[in-house]
């Protein structure tokens, strides 16, 4: 079956009951089942609750998995993940990763004796170099967030393997209609379903996806035992999302290569960050890795120090000034303050995450319009203007 046809099916079966099309929203905390207790498939919602196990059941289908796990947020996802790890464990992790992993990478996991070392990870001679013989996790995103660089996941998992480490991906960005990890020798997909997966601002989650049985079974029992699951609620409104994942995405991601064209001629403009620009220097991995949906978050430098790229993200109206990617509303943002604002300046500079850098999350509104108010916000910063690209150019079909 299709992806978009999974989405829309698995998990979300009739109710046997009823015969209602929509499976009915669990809210019980607790259940009480006849018979053997030991042996019911439900006991208690922190350990299983038939939303979340739907959502989760569709989460495996799209990932190519044999087993997914919903939580709370992305970065309960990812604390549950990083929990696999013992003292004296090393990570190697990308240089452009989110802010919060950055975070619990280098603030919270290294209380307890992990040491984390960012690398470029599309250099894959500096990631030989990197590994240690403690190396046990490689954590990379696809694409990176915020500058969208790639990796190339199935040398990674390449490299992993060889020095017994698992290979960990964080799919927020391109998600399964982009790229399926697991296809590629991945050991887990994460997932912000905050972002796409939900696709409307309207709820909090994460999700890890496995292919392996046994690191099911571990990265269950942490999560069980830490408790930071996804709530009915928002697992029936994520299974909701899901549903359309692959018409947003496909629409959002054109619209994002039209913005990233038009940026690239701004005068303003220093330079974009895309993968499906050919300027970008893994375009050619891109379309085989990403299949053609080079995403729908397009950032950009703009010839501005930090107090001026921090006005710069004002200064739009359809584009609301928020953190967060992936909804039918479009967002802009300044990583230095925003989403990256927790990194060491140092790390932050290194990486590349430069104080003029202006991230966009490209939602469903007609393009024309977000090119519209992009260009109001640059004719507001400088008096230069630019003649807005033709749609029959960007290959848009409307
Ligand atoms: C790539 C990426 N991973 C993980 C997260 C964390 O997810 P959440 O905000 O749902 O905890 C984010 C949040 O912005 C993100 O952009």
């Amino acid at each position: 079956m299709h992806l978009s046809t999974r989405s829309i099916h698995i998990g979300n079966e009739k109710d046997p009951l009823t015969g209602a099309v929509i499976p009915p929203l669990y809210l019980s905390s607790t259940f009480a089942p006849d018979g053997d207790f030991s042996q019911a498939t439900y006991d208690y919602s922190r350990s299983g609750n038939p939303t979340r196990a739907g959502l989760e059941a569709t989460l495996t289908s799209l990932e190519e998995g044999t087993g997914a796990l919903a939580f709370s947020s992305g970065m309960a996802a990812i604390h549950c993940a990083l929990q696999l790890l013992r003292t004296g464990d090393h990570v190697l992790a990308g240089t452009d990763i989110y802010g919060g992993t950055y975070r619990i990478l280098h603030k919270i996991l290294n209380r307890s004796g992990i040491e984390t070392t960012l690398v470029p990870l599309n250099d894959l001679a500096a990631v030989e170099a990197a590994i240690r013989p403690n190396t046990r996790l490689i954590w990379a995103e696809n694409p990176g967030n915020p500058l969208l660089s790639l990796v190339d996941i199935e040398a990674l998992a390449e490299i992993a393997h060889e020095h017994d480490a698992l290979l960990a991906v964080d799919n927020t960005f391109a998600t399964p209609v982009g790229t399926q990890p697991l296809t590629l020798g991945a050991d887990i997909v994460m997932h912000s379903a905050t972002k796409f997966l939900g696709g409307h601002s309207d709820l909090l989650g994460g999700a890890l996806v496995v292919k392996s049985q046994q690191l099911y079974k571990d990265l269950y029992f942490i999560q069980n035992a830490t408790g930071a699951v996804m709530a009915p609620f928002d697992a029936y409104l994520c299974s909701r999302g899901i549903k359309t994942l692959e018409v947003r995405f496909r629409e959002q991601c054109k619209s994002a290569l039209w913005i990233a064209q038009y940026l690239v001629h701004h005068p303003a403009v220093r330079r974009v960050h895309y993968p499906g620009l050919a300027s970008h220097p893994q375009h050619a991995l891109a379309q085989k890795q990403l299949r053609g949906q080079f995403g729908a978050v397009v950032s950009f430098e703009l010839d501005a120090d930090y107090a001026a790229a921090q006005q710069f993200v004002t200064r739009t109206h359809l584009f609301q000034r928020a953190v967060s990617v992936g909804a039918v509303e479009s967002l802009i943002e300044q990583p230095a303050s925003m989403s990256h604002a927790s990194y060491d300046k140092a790390d932050r500079v290194k990486a590349g995450i430069s104080d003029g850098l202006i991230r966009l999350s490209v939602g469903l509104e007609h393009v024309h319009d977000l090119l519209g108010d992009l260009q109001g916000a640059f004719q507001a910063t400088v008096p230069v203007s630019v003649e807005l690209p033709r749609l029959a150019e960007a290959n848009h079909a409307y």
